[in-house]
């Protein structure tokens, strides 16, 4: 059953059974607020679509990184696919397991590969041949077996923003598929790799499942090709991107993807691998703030601005991405309905959370700014020198502050001259 992550009730926006009033009361604004519930539902949806088959579900940290984020998944069983030595960090400082862990990532430096590579990690997703080099010969100075997959491009169109479009000849990741096969035979040839799978990563936000089935093709195709070449392959990893509705689009659906994966791949001994982030997270979170000025346009042609306490610096997927995240009120208000454009305190007309939205607003008001669990807090800047937001984490009808607001002081920690 899906866990309505935030409900009105008697009139108020609350968080599971939290009034978000009483947040914003005892952390300030602005603040991420996110459901616990919320994560396991999405959790339990996805292994329940993919019941009929051998699978991994790895938690995409990029998404949201909190480590109590981290720590909910590490409970419900989540492996994680990580992009950084500092992700990795977080996984273990939140009680996850290397060997649960599938590193990803176009650019991994020589530190960032030998911190992997002695914490024993699950499976190095290696996207060019340089860097199967730099991993052959990193393994063999710290002498351990690095497990490998390659991660394929297979120049499929997920349909999503170009921005966040991965599989397609023209990005950056991945190896072409036609490519692939004398790559692994390299591998092959490494005493210091284990080849353990194939993956491919086709984009973020896609509704459609027919772009993973295709890219699927390829992998199988290849597969086939390594299988005559004498190399076994354990796992297929098909990445993450499925989609959520921030506004009116079509979710993902996963239960249908979870069929037509079995029907393909049911008969195999391969298990499947995923790498979802926003499907976990995105709708179990909103970014809260707090209304400072109404602002009347210029004259009655032009917009209203309701000028509040978050940023582009909390929230950077309107602006990049021209992202519609919805917006409520948390309080009902008597105000006049009329139109308004979100927009913090940044010094850019770029700095806007949502445009022309009809909603009766008054000063001092809280907001609560939708589908802000994923992509959110991890893209947040100091930009103007903000102290980025807090994070709490609800929990049926208490909640836990997960990430204290940060300073001033934190932000001029690292910087001389000082005083
Ligand atoms: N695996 C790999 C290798 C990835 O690069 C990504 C996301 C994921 C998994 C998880 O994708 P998801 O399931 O969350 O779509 N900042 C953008 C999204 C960038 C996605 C980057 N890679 C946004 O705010 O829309």
């Amino acid at each position: 059953m899906a866990v309505d992550a935030f409900v009105r009730i008697n009139g108020e926006l609350h968080a599971e059974g939290v009034r978000l009033t009483e947040i914003a009361e005892a952390v300030g604004t602005p603040v991420f607020v996110y459901s616990r519930n919320h994560f396991v539902d999405r959790y339990q949806q996805m292994e329940q679509a993919l019941n009929g088959l051998d699978h991994r579900i790895c938690y995409a940290v990029k998404a949201n990184s909190n480590l109590g984020v981290l720590r909910c998944f590490q409970e419900l069983g989540a492996g994680f696919d990580i992009v950084s030595g500092g992700e990795l960090q977080r996984v273990l400082a939140a009680g996850g397991a290397a060997e649960n862990v599938v590193f990803s990532g176009v650019g991994k430096s020589e530190a960032d590969i030998d911190f992997a590579l002695k914490l024993g990690v699950g499976c190095f997703n290696v996207e060019s041949a340089s860097e199967l080099e730099r991993l052959i010969r990193r393994a063999r100075l710290l002498g351990v077996v690095a497990a490998v997959s390659l991660r394929v491009n297979p120049n499929v169109d997920p349909g999503t923003h170009p921005y966040i479009s991965t599989g397609l000849k023209q990005n950056k990741f991945g190896i072409p598929a036609a490519a692939a096969r004398q790559v692994y035979r390299r591998a092959a040839n490494a005493p210091e790799l284990r080849i353990v799978g194939v993956d491919c990563h086709i984009g973020s936000q896609i509704s459609r499942m027919e772009p993973y089935l295709d890219a699927l093709d390829r992998l199988l195709e290849l597969i086939d090709d390594l299988n005559e070449d004498g190399i076994e392959i354990e796992h297929i990893d098909l990445g993450g991107g499925m989609g959520v509705t921030y506004t009116d689009e079509t979710p993902f659906n996963m239960a249908a993807y979870g069929a037509a994966l079995s029907r393909r791949l049911g008969n195999r001994h391969e298990t499947v691998v995923l790498e979802p982030g926003r499907f976990l997270v995105a709708n179990g979170g909103i970014l809260l703030t707090r209304v400072e000025y109404l602002k009347p346009g210029f004259d009655a042609s032009y917009l209203n601005f309701a000028i509040v306490d978050a940023a582009m610096n909390d929230l950077i997927r309107p602006a990049l991405y021209q992202a519609q995240h919805p917006v409520q009120s948390v309080l009902e208000s008597q105000a006049e309905v009329q139109l308004w454009d979100i927009v913090g305190p940044v010094c850019e007309s770029g700095d806007f959370l949502a445009k022309e939205r009809s909603l009766a607003l008054e000063e001092n008001a809280l907001l609560a700014i939708g589908a802000a669990g994923a992509y959110g807090m991890v893209q947040s800047s100091n930009y103007n020198s903000r102290g980025r937001a807090a994070e709490v984490l609800v929990d049926g009808k208490s909640f836990t502050v997960v990430r204290v607001r940060e300073t001033v002081r934190d932000q001029l920690r690292l910087e001389l001259p000082r005083e």
